[in-house]
């Protein structure tokens, strides 16, 4: 061979603009056009502005089952698979779309474990109003949340739960691609979400995935219809990949428990591991544990009895000390507070979830750029829930933070969150479990 064949580049077998033609024009993407224009992004022959004009096709005409699936997998092999098959228990995992006051990782994790099942719970930090479970977790002194690959398959088998940082090796397309929807108004296309979610949870090998769909103001879908089709999407692209799924569509018009904020969410969270804590985090965890417990074959058993018992408790305080972190440790406390007072009698009719966190966020629980630092104190602690009596000047929530000078930015978030309606009034009735989607 001369050395200018060797140098020479392979032509490409597409071509960028026929691709978004293609999706412009509501066709239908072939096979060896998706894993092309995937694998071509990736090693950045197709640029960025192609991509994002093929992104802004596909919000707007859409995909079907068979395209999203294809995209899924050509998002899968840019990089690694982890494999949990040498493991001696049976894996379920679960993954929330995002909400306000979500730290029901924390005590699930333990929980699901207790009865034998291994869950890798690979998570992310937060971006915006929603929190992210490393954040929260962070604010436990000594807890690390970077683990090796064998470092995690040697926890999951001694203790059965982790939860860390997910390596770069899973979908590296999928970073690349959800960097480039944030900045072109093409994160919200339903087979974009439901791909980027789901080639993550495949590539890490579960054998169950549990979704938590979240609906409402604090979530990413705020209506049903859309959470639906989502949730549908997703449990079909996990089914056809062979991951045994179901999703659960939850309420996120209010914030989830009394807290939004990172050691404010780990302490709420121990107090449920230790029987007690808010009836709607308590009522959450157990749906998705025995949901979790069915996908791994476990059936017969009662996870509302291990939280109750201390059991879930030792398991989080064995899973805390593997990553370094002290259980019992005093957690941080922000340096000040301001409380919230209701203005008139009558009964609290309506909290906003995004109004929660957008002020939790301002206060320091969250960041806006990645780089960002979080305050591990900083967060909206709640007194009073929908449903709630109330009298003028009694506190309705207390606001934590290191900076003061966040106070007024947060109490502008929270302008319009609280409703309170005359006496004998009663709030929307949402329920917390508002569908459930199966494989079908
Ligand atoms: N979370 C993800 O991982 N991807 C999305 O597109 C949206 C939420």
């Amino acid at each position: 061979m001369s050395s200018r064949e060797m140098t020479e580049a392979r032509p490409e077998p597409f071509d960028a603009v026929d691709v978004i033609r293609t999706k412009r024009d509501r066709g239908t993407l072939s096979p060896g056009q998706i894993d092309w224009v995937i694998d071509a992004y990736t090693r950045g022959v197709v640029a960025e502005e192609q991509m994002a004009a093929l992104n802004m096709a596909i919000l707007l005409n859409g995909m079907d089952r068979a395209e999203i699936a294809r995209w899924t997998n050509a998002m899968i092999a840019s990089g690694e698979r982890m494999d949990f098959s040498g493991l001696s228990r049976p894996t379920a995992d679960k993954h929330s779309t995002g909400g306000v006051g979500d730290k029901i990782t924390l005590p699930l994790a333990p929980l699901v474990a207790v009865f034998g099942v291994a869950v890798p719970q690979l998570s992310g930090r937060g971006l915006g109003h929603t929190g992210g479970t490393l954040d929260k977790l962070e604010s436990i002194p000594g807890w690390r949340a970077a683990l090796t690959n064998a470092e995690m398959l040697a926890q999951l088998e001694e203790i059965g739960a982790v939860i860390c940082q997910a390596g770069s090796g899973l979908a590296p397309a999928d970073r690349k691609l959800y960097a480039l929807r944030d900045v072109t108004g093409t994160v919200e296309a339903i087979p974009l979400i439901a791909s980027s979610i789901m080639s993550k949870k495949i590539a890490e090998g579960t054998g169950s995935l549990v979704l938590d769909v979240k609906v409402g103001s604090g979530a990413f879908m705020k209506d049903l219809a859309q959470a639906t089709e989502l949730a549908r999407t997703m449990v079909d692209l996990g089914t056809d990949a062979g991951v045994r799924t179901v999703a659960l569509l939850t309420d996120m018009s209010t914030p989830l428990g009394l807290t939004a904020g990172n050691a404010l969410e780990v302490r709420e969270s121990v107090e449920v591991l230790a029987g007690g804590g808010p009836a709607d985090v308590v009522e959450l965890t157990v749906a998705l544990a025995r949901e979790m417990l069915a996908g791994a074959g476990v059936t017969g058993v009662d996870p509302g009895e291990a939280l109750a018992d201390g059991r879930a408790m030792d398991v989080w305080k064995r899973m805390i000390a593997a990553q370094g972190g002290d259980p019992d440790a005093e957690l941080p406390f922000a340096r000040e507070t301001e409380t919230v007072l209701a203005t008139t009698d009558g009964v609290l009719v309506g909290l906003d979830a995004l109004a929660v966190g957008v002020a939790a966020w301002r206060l320091g629980a969250g960041r806006a750029r990645r780089s960002d630092p979080v305050q591990a104190g900083a967060g909206v602690e709640l007194h009073v829930k929908p449903g709630a009596v109330v009298r003028a000047g009694e506190p309705l929530m207390t606001l934590h933070t290191d900076t003061p000078e966040r106070f007024a930015r947060a109490m502008e978030a929270l302008s319009d969150a609280v409703v309170i309606a005359p006496e004998g009034s009663s709030p929307p009735h949402h329920r917390l479990v508002l569908d459930r989607i199966y494989a079908g």
